[in-house]
């Protein structure tokens, strides 16, 4: 087998050839689904007559083909394993082609596959040349006609984009519907579904007026579980209208859920398909973070219909120009129905644990990449999360006025065309006069920059004087860096009147709360005024995607702990607080000391128990401490061991002393009333939850009994989920055991529930766990074919459970490339995600170093897929 050859942004060529209209016709069958594609096909003005038709497709078996009606001669054409060249053709023509595909036979579920005996595609972003041969490139848009046929008993439901137009029956008991959809759209927004699909139904009305249906379809027994999604999606039409004013644009909008899904859920033009995880939602089988997951899911796709389908991508290097505004649109979404810092707490913590993480390993990637080899390894964290952060920062930049006014005119500039990341940063810069070009920088350099802060405070002059100080370290590819445009919001808080004071720089009064511009390697800051010495608030809300490092004394962070006004920083001082005291402990258990609490930590929780409380979520975030994975990130050298020992070690010391507190908060916010998804009862039930956690950490003798009293009075599944992983997780087996057995017997049923089960269970911190995975690996409810399956399973054991996936003695390692190696084979796509906690070998001690690298070889030595192929070369480089 050959290697798999990159592809390259600078390589970029408009198309030849252009398909301006795509007529399909599927013949279903599980084994053999007859695909006919009829495209409408045009030589680009400027491109010379010789130009041959290439046209993608793999793992197709041709049957027909022919140009205005005359099959080809085979010297006409050629196909291989990629695609179909035709030499020469004329300059605008039909194509007729007849493949056949096997359906059953895709475990890749990329294309055409079959879930729970339902047909359903994924095409995003190279799965439409599985279907048909096609220039399977976003830069060429059709508008689509699809005639799917099927069995009228076991494929009652026979979907597809757009607006049915027609539907018959035909001999054999089989059927069919067509489909018009008259949006051109590039083909990985293409979608089928076939199958015994129920539907729940709504209706929605634009703000000009028209009357949108809304369908939700499922299979029958989850009928009950799409109020949630019903309702979030109504809300995110109404948001995109008020804050973009951006209406819908066909009179039928459809939801799927399927069990079997490589991601989260698709955008594809007027028939979103979700993981089924994604979309149901029951108070019984749901944990509120599902909750609110799914609303924010629902509200993505539906956004892309804008920003993605409308306007979309040129080619997949563009990929954050749709996912990175995306997510910023559905985090603004979310911000506004639930509790504003809390989201911004967690989407940065996420953030900052798991990104950071990729920019600094070995598939460090910019968010806009230069080249790639298998596309579907690039939706990552990367092309998402930080793409959202430079939209974020953006709007900042720009003000909120000029953000609209620059969005407005990117949808009407670029209505219906396959655009770039500067088209989109241009109509920023047009909209608000602003320079952006050093800001673009971004999108090209990877890699987390660092800020390196100083301040002094001269009382005699009354002055504070601030040093920046940035760096990105080299990435792969990257060695050398230039400084960035770094946004930094902050604010300087009195020591005496624990107030932001007025800022005064250069003469101009700021306010007290406002944003400095970095630009260069270094720069300096003089505020003057300053009326008493400060405590500077940085990077407030996070207003960067960088690590700011500032010399804090613990009292400084324990002052802004109880006095900043900026909310998430309020919470970070914490964390950092925490962090300082964790990294003594880890240090002592490293040198078998005996360990000492901080007591700054301990007065810290104190006075937050103490506190009148107003934002209970954000209390609950208070309380946290930094996870281990976050932890971890901030040490030069990862000793999973001394991490695990410490962050227990302050939890237990902090129950210890602080139990009484830890009790009161659990019975105030116990709370009989009806579940409901909103903010106040997440708020009570998040913090109920964190005390129940501190209690159990000394297995609290009330505490144990509350849990267990959580668990049998089975109000909702957030409480029920969180006694069981709190017993599951304590020594006691005695009552652990039959709740766990009960909890498998009663959901048995719901594969959603029984993906939370073995969740549970692997990431239980006692060493006989890498056991049950491997025999939880045999249960009949675990499939390798699943994803949320893997995920669940393998996937939260290696990410989840730290101490015992990095085991000294490598059995972690070894079970995770087994898993990977068998993946390769089914699904490529899932198989290259799992191998991330591998690739973080250089994180490790060199005994661990060496078993993993042993893994990754190991794996290396089979054949292939370009997926694992591309992630493996890059972690053993
Ligand atoms: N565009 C989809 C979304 O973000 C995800 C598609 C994922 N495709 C893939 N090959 N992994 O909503
Ligand atoms: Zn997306």
């Amino acid at each position: 087998m050959s290697e798999p050859q990159p592809t390259y942004l600078s390589d970029y060529r408009p198309p030849a050839y252009r398909v301006t209209r795509t007529e399909l016709t599927f013949d279903l069958d599980p084994n053999a689904t007859r695909v006919k594609a009829r495209l409408h096909i045009e030589r680009h003005p400027e491109r010379e007559a010789v130009a041959p038709l290439e046209l993608d497709g793999e793992q197709l078996s041709l049957k027909a083909i022919a140009i205005d009606g005359q099959p080809l001669e085979p010297d006409e054409y050629e196909v291989d394993e990629t695609g179909l060249v035709v030499h020469r053709v004329p300059k605008a023509f039909l194509l007729d082609s007849e493949v056949e595909i096997a359906p059953d036979a895709n475990t890749a579920l990329s294309g055409l596959y079959r879930s729970s005996g339902m047909f359903c595609t994924q095409c995003e972003a190279e799965g439409f040349r599985r279907i048909t041969f096609y220039p399977d490139r976003p830069d060429v848009m059709a508008t689509f006609s699809t005639t799917v046929i099927g069995r009228a008993e076991q494929e009652p439901v026979l979907l597809s984009n757009g607006n049915p137009v027609e539907r018959g029956e035909l001999p054999g008991g089989r059927h069919f519907v067509t489909w018009e959809d008259p949006h051109p759209k590039p083909s990985y927004l293409f979608a089928l579904v076939a199958g015994d699909l129920q539907k729940v139904k709504d209706t929605f009305t634009t703000m000009s007026g028209r009357d949108v249906t809304l369908q939700i379809w499922v299979e029958e027994e989850n009928l009950d579980k799409t109020d949630h999604a019903m309702a979030s999606l109504k809300r995110a039409m109404r948001w995109d209208e008020e804050a973009y004013g951006r209406e819908y644009d066909l009179d039928l909008f459809m939801i799927v859920a399927v069990n079997d899904f490589n991601m989260g859920a698709m955008e594809n033009k007027g028939l979103n398909i979700f993981n089924a995880a994604a979309v149901l939602t029951h108070p019984h089988t749901a944990t509120d973070a599902a909750f609110q997951r799914v609303e924010g899911i629902v509200a993505h796709e539906y956004f892309h219909n804008w920003s993605g389908n409308r306007v979309t991508c040129r080619d997949w290097f563009q990929l954050s120009l749709k996912e990175g505004f995306t997510v910023f649109r559905d985090q603004c979404f979310s911000a506004e129905t639930n509790s504003a810092p809390v989201k911004r707490i967690e989407d940065v913590s996420f953030f900052r644990t798991a990104q950071f993480a990729e920019d600094a390993g070995p598939t460090a990637h910019p968010v806009r990449p230069d080249h790639y080899i298998e596309i579907g390894n690039f939706y990552t964290l990367t092309i998402y999360e930080k793409g959202a952060e430079i939209v974020r920062m953006l709007s900042n930049l720009v003000g909120e006025e000029a953000f609209r006014r620059g969005s407005d005119l990117y949808f009407e500039r670029f209505d219906g065309q396959a655009v770039t990341i500067e088209d989109f940063v241009d109509c920023m810069a047009e909209a608000s006069g602003q320079d952006l070009a050093q800001f673009l920088l971004w999108y090209s350099q990877a890699g987390t920059p660092e800020i390196d802060a100083h301040g002094e405070y001269d009382y005699a002059n009354a002055e504070y004087r601030l040093i920046l100080r940035q760096r990105t370290p080299a990435t792969p590819g990257q060695p050398d860096k230039q400084a960035l445009h770094i946004p930094v919001r902050l604010g300087l808080v009195g020591t005496k009147s624990g107030r932001d004071l007025p800022l005064t720089l250069e003469g101009e009064s700021l306010g007290s709360d406002a944003v400095i511009h970095l630009r260069e390697e270094e720069q300096e800051f003089l505020f003057t005024d300053v009326s008493e010495a400060p405590v500077p608030s940085l990077l407030r809300g996070f207003s960067a995607p960088v690590k700011l490092h500032f010399p804090y004394a613990r009292e400084d962070l324990a002052f802004l702990q109880a006095r900043d006004s900026d909310g998430f920083n309020r919470w970070d001082a914490g964390q950092r607080l925490a962090l300082l005291a964790l990294d003594d402990l880890i240090a002592a258990h490293r040198n078998g000391v005996e360990k000492v609490m901080d007591p700054r930590v301990i007065d810290a929780f104190r006075s937050l128990l103490a506190a009148e409380i107003d934002d209970k979520a954000v209390l609950a975030q208070m309380l946290t401490l930094p996870s281990e994975a976050y932890i971890a990130e901030q040490q030069p050298l990862v000793d999973v061991d001394a991490i695990h020992a410490a962050r227990t070690f302050v939890k237990q010391r902090l129950a210890q002393v602080l139990r009484d507190d830890f009790l009161r908060v659990y019975r105030e916010n116990q709370d009989d009333a009806p579940y409901a998804p909103e903010p106040e009862q997440i708020a009570a039930r998040s913090l109920k939850n964190v005390a129940l956690s501190y209690l159990m950490a000394i297995e609290d003798e009330t505490g144990l009994e509350l849990a267990r009293e959580q668990f049998d009075a089975d109000h909702n599944m957030t409480d029920v989920r969180h006694a069981l992983t709190l017993l599951v997780h304590s020594s006691r087996g005695d009552i652990a055991d039959p709740a766990l057995k009960a909890f498998g017997e009663t959901w048995a049923h719901d594969p959603l529930v029984m993906d939370q089960w073995f969740a549970i269970q692997v990431t239980r911190p006692q060493p006989d766990v890498l056991d049950r995975v491997k025999f939880l690996m045999e249960h009949p409810a675990f499939s390798l074919k699943n994803p949320n399956k893997v995920r669940a399973l393998i996937g939260t054991f290696a990410n989840q459970n730290p101490v015992n996936f990095h085991r000294d003695d490598g059995a972690g390692y070894r079970l995770l490339a087994a898993t990977v190696i068998e993946l390769n084979r089914l699904n490529p796509e899932i198989a290259a995600r799992m191998i991330t906690p591998l690739t973080r070998w250089a994180r490790f001690d060199e005994a661990r170093q060496e078993l993993m690298k042993g893994e990754l070889e190991r794996i290396r030595a089979e054949e292939l897929s370009p997926n694992v192929y591309e992630v493996v070369e890059k972690a053993l480089a």
